[in-house]
């Protein structure tokens, strides 16, 4: 028997625009994407006979069409998902940016509750399981990511009742005292459709075990450990930290050495210190307590004035949205106002790119820099802090870490902060910058190690050697 993979995201990894001269493709942005691709990439699938990538297309059906012959060659095959702008907008603006996104990211007070983007939502589920349901045979392995699809598995489990399904959640799951606020119809419709899949994974420890305490208080139902029996199918929900291509941004250091990219960022550099962070424009990323604690820290110590300067790079996202907007415009006038009141004509204090960086780019300018400042109020797990850590071939640079990343779990040797704390954010960058180059190694050694050890492959090969086991427990059971 044939088997395919099937990795449904609401994403696909790349993003078709059309712009004045035509159209162009640029590989999508975020961490669920990086992961997959590297994961594809470096041949992890290839066990499979076929890999099948569904996910919506950012552009109607002719230029998907058109822009389908501008692509490389893939180690899997695309499957678009169509879907008319109402739809699209109220499910993936609506409910899934602005109700779930700021919910299980602790920002209830960002999270709007409307029931058309509830019904848009479930339809445009429906959409994906209408689709997938006219490709998918019984011995096929469905890998459903994120968020955006929390009904799907429970769909594609009442067309298929014997299928192995995978769900894993990018994002934080949070507490059921959070989860509670939901209406009480959408958090039935949310969790069942989970408990579609057979193994849930999650970043943490703690995402899984919100999720089973959620799944006992709604349903009533009672788990063992890690499993729970739900219509007769024994379920896991664990944790998988999920990772980066470690090797690849090793090997990278060596690549970008000496290119024109790294010598530009060394010039900007030049004999001052670089802090460097980029993330995707979002209030989750704690940019503007990370902007004041930078500040704090200029102000506590001037002799640092015209000495560091802090490249920041903000990577556009989910624009349509007003909170997004209204952060974008506060950020432009925070980081204004800071380099018009604190810089000089021969100096300022942020470097500011608004824009998305390419790997040579990215791998530059983690190696050219000094410090990381990855400072979230949130964040499921942070691709940045592990690629920064793995491209550090050089064992140099200090990386300051917010502790409500899932990283922070592994990357115990970071510089932890709070990043409500922005004294703390302040005192660690100076303790940063002039950390000894012997402690830097120790730190990041042992950081590297853990990262290594557990990379994308890893994580993915331990998820569906899981996927079969709780498969082969459920046919014990039968
Ligand atoms: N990244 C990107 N485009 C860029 C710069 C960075 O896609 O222009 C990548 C970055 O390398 C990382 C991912 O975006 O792999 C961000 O993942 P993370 O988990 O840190 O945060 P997320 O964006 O998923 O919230
Ligand atoms: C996070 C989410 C992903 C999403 C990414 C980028 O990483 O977990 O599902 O793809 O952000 O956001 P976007 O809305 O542009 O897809």
């Amino acid at each position: 028997m044939q088997k395919k993979l099937f990795i449904i995201s609401n994403r696909l990894p790349l993003t078709v625009e059309q712009t004045e001269n035509g159209t162009t493709i640029r590989q999508s942005s975020g961490g669920l994407i990086s992961a997959i691709t590297a994961y594809l990439g470096s041949g992890g699938a290839d066990t499979f006979n076929e890999t099948i990538w569904a996910g919506v297309t950012d552009c109607s059906e002719k230029v998907w069409n058109s822009a389908n012959n501008l692509q490389e060659k893939m180690d899997y095959t695309y499957m678009p998902v169509f879907m008319n702008s109402k739809t699209y907008q109220s499910y993936y603006n609506g409910f899934s940016n602005s109700l779930l996104w700021p919910l299980f990211h602790y920002f209830p007070s960002f999270a709007e509750y409307n029931s058309n983007y509830f019904d848009a939502y479930i339809n445009a589920n429906k959409i994906f399981a209408e689709l997938l349901a006219k490709h998918i045979k019984k011995d096929d392995v469905v890998w459903v990511h994120d968020y955006h699809l929390l009904p799907l598995a429970g769909m594609l489990r009442k067309k298929f009742p014997t299928i192995t399904i995978g769900f894993f959640l990018h994002i934080p799951f949070p507490s059921y005292e959070l989860f509670r606020v939901i209406p009480k119809q959408w958090q039935r419709e949310i969790l069942s459709g989970m408990l579609g899949a057979d193994l849930i994974g999650f970043h943490t420890l703690d995402y899984a075990s919100h999720f089973l305490s959620s799944v006992e208080k709604v349903y009533k139902v009672e788990r063992d450990g890690q499993y729970l029996s739900w219509e007769n199918r024994q379920i896991k929900a664990d944790a998988f930290p999920i990772s980066v291509d470690y090797q690849q941004f090793n090997d990278a250091y060596d690549e970008v050495d000496n290119s024109q990219v790294k010598n530009d960022y060394l010039e900007l550099k030049g004999d001052k210190q670089m802090i460097f962070s980029v993330d995707r424009l979002d209030y989750t990323k704690g940019l503007q307590s990370r902007l004041k604690g930078f500040k704090k820290f200029l102000v506590q110590n001037p002799e640092y004035i015209g000495k560091v300067v802090f490249v920041l790079v903000i990577v556009p996202s989910r624009d349509s949205i007003k909170k997004y907007v209204e952060r974008k415009r506060m950020l432009d006038e925070y980081i204004g106002s800071m380099n018009s009141t604190m810089g000089n004509i021969n100096w300022q204090p942020i470097i500011y790119h608004y824009n998305h960086l390419s790997f040579e780019e990215l791998v530059a300018l983690y190696t050219v820099c000094d410090l990381a400042l990855i400072t979230p109020l949130r964040d499921g797990m942070n691709l940045v802090s592990k690629e920064f850590v793995a491209s550090r071939k050089d064992k140099k640079g200090v990386l300051i870490l917010s502790e409500m990343a899932g990283a922070a779990r592994e990357l115990t040797e970071a510089l932890l902060i709070n990043p409500n704390d922005t004294t703390e954010i302040a005192d660690m960058i100076k303790t940063g910058l002039e950390m000894g180059v012997e402690e830097q190694e120790e730190r990041m050694i042992a950081m590297q190690k853990r990262v290594s050890r557990y990379d994308v492959n890893s994580w993915a090969a331990d998820f569906f050697g899981q996927l079969k086991h709780v498969k082969g427990l459920q046919l014990q059971f039968e």
